[in-house]
């Protein structure tokens, strides 16, 4: 199957077995009857399987190019489930700039365990090797960043891993599957925040894991049982139809993506636009190579880096909305200093580039004319 007909078909029955319903039912149970001891269909108890989160993570497994799926209650518990994977003494290099939840978590839990994390800019990739020791366990890639849209080249990263017997793990939340495949490029493990583009309507957090070895399946799906974090039924079929429009969706917003990114390039009063499309994005080559398109995502700043004037355009705009998230088909505005990453110290993010005027658009699929006659009349107030 081509990606297209895997987003809808991928690992599913075409008609459920119990009464040829065509989209999978909600299995809304808790438990399982039994005719005996282990005399069971498959199902025990839904923390430990679903069928409903197993249709959903079939389709996480297709859709990635991947042999197993795992879903979770948040982006976050799936990227609890891999600092599992880990001891203490263990080492991570990871992406300096990457979601202000997954620092947080890194940081203010899993170097309490006495995990050593190094965060790298990663976009010259040979950078990562000065940080990889004996005790290096993981790479932890995030492409785009959030919310400076770096990309990072994943096939060469995937190589340092390989030479170094360390595992790769790809957040995929901002290019998602339709972009690229991390697995294709060498990548052990693919998460996703499915609370953005995989869901694609705002109306559910949950988080998933895909990878390609058996191995790593199981332990992880040990991890998923044993700590628990896993996601209903009801978000799991949500997750499931926002996945069978995925690819459309996605062709609309990297559309609008760009209208907006020019857009806003060629405005007098915008200092940087950070779009990988863009030919003066740094690792626009990069980007060309490895994704398919550009993605909806889009950050900028105001010229004179003040933070009351980005807070003026945000407050002004009326379509986007003034939000935290990403990736639902309604376009959002956000203010990273403020919102989404003012978990991470103010020296730290401004090292980044996550400056005071910095906003993050996420473009939704719309029509792009209002969409840009929306930034146009914030800017121009
Ligand atoms: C790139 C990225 N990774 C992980 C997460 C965390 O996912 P969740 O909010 O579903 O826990 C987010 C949330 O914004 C994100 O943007």
């Amino acid at each position: 199957m081509k990606f297209n007909t895997k987003t809808i078909h991928g690992g599913q029955h075409n008609v459920d077995p119990a009464y040829g319903s065509v989209m999978p039912p909600i299995y809304q149970t808790s438990t399982y009857s039994q005719t005996t001891p282990g005399g069971h269909k498959g199902f025990e108890y839904s923390r430990s399987g679903n069928p409903t989160r197993t249709a959903l993570e079939n389709s996480l497994a297709s859709i990635e190019n991947g042999k197993f799926g795992l879903a979770f209650g948040s982006g976050l518990a799936a990227i609890d489930a891999v600092m599992k994977l880990l001891k203490p003494g263990d080492e991570v290099v990871s992406t300096n700039d990457l979601y202000g939840g997954s620092y947080r978590l890194f940081t203010k839990i899993y170097e309490d365990f006495g995990i050593k994390f190094h965060f790298v800019g990663m976009e010259n990739a040979e950078k990562i090797e000065d940080h990889i020791n004996a005790n290096t366990k993981l790479i932890w890639v995030e492409t785009p960043t959030n919310p400076m849209m770096n990309v990072i080249d994943i096939q060469k990263v995937s190589e340092i891993a390989k030479k170094h017997r360390v595992m790769l793990a790809v957040d995929n939340t901002f290019a998602t599957p339709y972009l690229q495949q991390p697995l294709d490029m060498g990548a052990d493990i693919v998460m996703h925040s499915a609370t953005k583009y995989l869901g694609g309507h705002s109306d559910v957090v949950m988080g998933a894991l895909i990878v390609k070895d058996e191995a790593l399946a199981e332990r992880l799906y040990f991890i998923q049982n044993a700590s628990g974090a896993v996601c209903g039924p009801q978000d799991s079929f949500l997750v499931l139809r926002g996945i069978k429009t995925l690819h459309l969706r996605m062709q609309r917003h990297c559309e609008n993506g760009k209208a907006v990114a020019e857009f806003l390039s060629s405005h007098p009063k915008i200092d940087k636009v950070y779009w990988p499309g863009l030919p003066t994005h740094p690792n626009h080559e990069i980007a060309k190579k490895q994704m398919k398109d550009f993605g909806g995502m889009v950050s900028f700043t105001t010229k004179g880096n003040r933070m009351e004037d980005a807070v003026k355009v945000v407050e002004n705009l009326k379509i986007f909305t003034l939000a935290e998230s990403l990736g639902g088909v309604e376009s959002l505005a956000g203010h990273p200093a403020s919102m989404t990453h003012a978990s991470i110290p103010k020296e730290e993010r401004e090292k980044t580039g996550v400056v005071d005027s910095l906003i993050r658009l996420s473009v939704g699929i719309e029509d792009v004319e209002d969409l840009v006659n929306d930034l146009k009349q914030a800017l121009e107030r």
